[in-house]
């Protein structure tokens, strides 16, 4: 986001305290709880988070808490439970008749889940993996759009111990093939469409193009959502509704005993070189981390109906849509479309609809909406909500104002939650009823999180000098490793300072309250979604006419940051209009539509140093309309700023 807005967050001196009423009624009342808590589980992390484990379901309970198996942690060994059986049968056993979960499609056909009626299909899903050989350990490939089946599978595969890997729908086949390529899947659970905006995206062909060059994917079970014309392939491609109808499947299924340190999954993101990396979470951990913070971070309450409008392809959805709100015995609302489609009242009126209570989004979603108007939210009622939570950016405070007064109307405290794919789940966040809000800050750690910002050689920063946010001890829903590579593992998190790096930049004010910057490394963040420079950079360079490409983010009102490309051509390639738009669709259909560029400047040098490495720096301070380029004395030609200056794309 550059300077620019990290002045501005520093300038943000409104304090929001919280609200009496709301205080009463939550787990934690007030910051002298939050510190007393907070200060046992630091000092004693084993004990507080054994104590927790308790309020989970286990078939034999753990002998050692945590153990650092060189430089891999392992939480509760010894323990067995199962994920899928904490989820459902637990909470079966207190109210069968609640509600689990709610589904919105876009036609307004909503479609509603009991927890008995969620367990049953969820055992008939689990007996047909069985059926179709998937063991303890193989890997399933998830490749749907916002369905119930979706959350339905992932259960299915935590129910029979399989490890499952979601892939968000809106990815092209390049993308889905790679990752199965990676994860080994032996099995891929897809749909036969999906709608987004009434369009129908052709999910069953891009699968059949990425299994082409997967030959370890033995069947591919499809569902039937868009009515959408596919081919099927006899042996290998089966229609979901004909496999859960066949008399032979039960409605039970045992759930297998797992070791908590067994993997329960693995989700791909980007990192700052090469190919998007598998991050492993494992059993336990995972679902303790997901399943406290969620208790916590939500104030979560029988009542509750909780709407989390991420799509269940990142890791917001495992832990907020699945994993949290099905461990808590929660009513969980999820719904297929975007907030804009058929118009922009499309999140205000799901809440009225269902009487919401907790909304959970993100903040380019949040500036969005704010663009289009109050009106759209003033038809509205909104009286249900009591809480509001924002994930995966930094939120400006003209976007957290909008959101506490038009939609909150100042009665619902706001949740910036901080975290990664990486942490399972939010590390740093208010506690609704306790945490004075500061607009922009995520605020204070969780309980059991050390969290510092660091200077470059490793020394504590002060009060508001920015620096590397590191955690300095594990917690239970920390990746385990990268699937296939275990040394980039060490490498990325462990190497520069021995603790857990995270990748952001940030600063501790003098109430330590945390602001989170921006990355540190070369991941853009564009509308929330994490995006890998070189991801882009190797699809741009992919194109015939392309020799060179670099990428920076440069600033957006609505998704916070874009892509901005600077592009060499080979020799005789004409620099046009036509080939910038070429460009962006070959980005498009190979890495998928979020990391398309917005803007493309044809160049015939980029800033580079004499020994040849390109300085991102200078192009970034371009595309910023910055002009802080540093120090240039170092580059090899000069003059290319001047140039590139002129050209610049506005
Ligand atoms: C990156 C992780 C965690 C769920 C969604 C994103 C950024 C996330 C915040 C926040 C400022 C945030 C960070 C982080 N981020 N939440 N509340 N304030 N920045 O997961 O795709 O793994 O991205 O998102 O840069 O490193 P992800």
């Amino acid at each position: 986001m550059g300077e620019d807005y990290i002045t501005s967050v520093l300038k943000e001196t409104r304090v929001f305290y919280p609200l009496k009423n709301f205080s009463a009624n939550s787990l934690i009342k007030n910051m002298e709880e939050y510190k007393a808590l907070y200060k046992y589980s630091i000092e004693n992390p084993e004990s507080f988070w054994a104590e927790k484990a308790s309020e989970l379901e286990w078939f034999k309970k753990w002998d050692t808490v945590l153990r650092n198996d060189q430089g891999f942690f392992k939480w509760f060994e010894g323990g067995y439970l199962n994920v899928c059986h904490n989820c459902l049968d637990k909470n079966i056993r207190k109210n069968k008749d609640k509600l689990a979960l709610i589904w919105e499609p876009e036609s307004g056909k909503s479609k509603t889940y009991t927890y008995e009626q969620l367990l049953k299909e969820v055992c008939k899903f689990a007996n047909v993996l069985k059926n179709k050989g998937i063991k303890k350990g193989d890997v399933v490939q998830i490749y749907l759009p916002m369905i119930p089946e979706l959350p339905i599978s992932m259960l299915a595969c935590a129910r029979i111990g399989a490890i499952h890997s979601v892939v968000f729908a809106g990815f092209s086949s390049d993308a889905l093939k790679d990752r199965i390529q990676d994860s080994g899947a032996k099995l891929l659970v897809t749909a036969d469409g999906s709608f987004r905006n009434k369009k129908i995206f052709p999910l069953k062909d891009n699968a059949d193009k990425a299994i082409k060059e997967c030959p370890a994917i033995k069947s591919v079970i499809i569902i039937k959502r868009a009515k959408n014309k596919v081919i099927i392939e006899k042996g290998r491609d089966y229609w979901y509704s004909d496999l859960i109808k066949e008399s032979a499947i039960s409605n039970f299924c045992q759930p297998e005993s797992m070791h908590a340190e067994d993997s329960l999954f693995i989700l791909y993101t980007s990192g700052t070189t090469g190919k998007p990396k598998g991050v492993l979470h494992t059993q336990a951990g995972y679902l303790l981390f997901a399943q406290q913070t969620f208790k916590y971070i939500f104030d979560i309450k029988n009542e509750d109906i909780f709407f989390c409008t991420a799509d269940i392809g990142w890791i917001t959805g495992h832990s907020y849509i699945v994993y949290g709100p099905f461990s808590n015995g929660a009513t969980v609302l999820m719904y297929e479309g975007s907030p804009t489609f058929p118009k922009p009242d499309r999140f205000w009126k799901i809440i009225d609809k269902y009487k919401a209570t907790v909304f959970y989004t993100a903040p380019t979603a949040i500036r969005a909406l704010a663009k289009e108007g109050n009106s759209w939210p003033n038809k509205c009622r909104l009286s249900s909500l009591r809480l509001l939570g924002t994930v995966g950016e930094p939120i400006n405070p003209e976007a957290w104002l909008w959101y506490y007064e038009i939609i909150g109307k100042k009665r619902c405290p706001i949740v910036d939650t901080w975290w990664q794919t990486e942490t399972g789940g939010i590390l740093i966040s208010p506690l609704p009823g306790a945490t004075p809000l500061k607009p922009g800050s995520a605020t204070i750690p969780f309980f059991g999180i050390e969290a510092e910002v660091l200077k470059d050689d490793g020394s504590k920063a002060q009060a508001n000098e920015g620096g590397y946010l590191v955690i300095k001890k594990p917690w239970p829903g920390m990746l385990r490793t990268i699937w296939n590579n275990p040394e980039k593992y060490k490498h990325t998190y462990f190497e520069k300072f021995g603790m857990y790096l995270t990748g952001d930049s940030a600063k501790v004010d003098e109430d330590n309250y945390f602001w989170i910057m921006g990355r540190t490394d070369d991941v853009i963040k564009v509308a929330g979604h994490r995006i890998g420079s070189a991801e882009v950079e190797s699809s741009l360079v992919s194109h015939k006419a392309v020799a060179e490409a670099a990428i920076v983010p440069y600033p957006h009102d609505i998704k916070g940051q874009a892509i901005y490309a600077f592009v060499v051509l080979k020799n005789g390639n004409k620099k046009s209009d036509s080939l910038k738009e070429e460009l962006k669709q070959h980005v498009s259909r190979q890495v998928g539509p979020i990391a398309k560029p917005d803007k493309i400047q044809f160049a015939d040098d980029l800033p580079k140093t004499r020994s040849g490495k390109i300085m991102r720096r200078i192009l970034r301070a371009i595309a910023e309309g910055t002009k802080e380029y540093g120090n240039i004395t170092t580059l090899a030609e000069p003059n290319v700023v001047e140039v590139l200056e002129k050209g610049k794309i506005n």
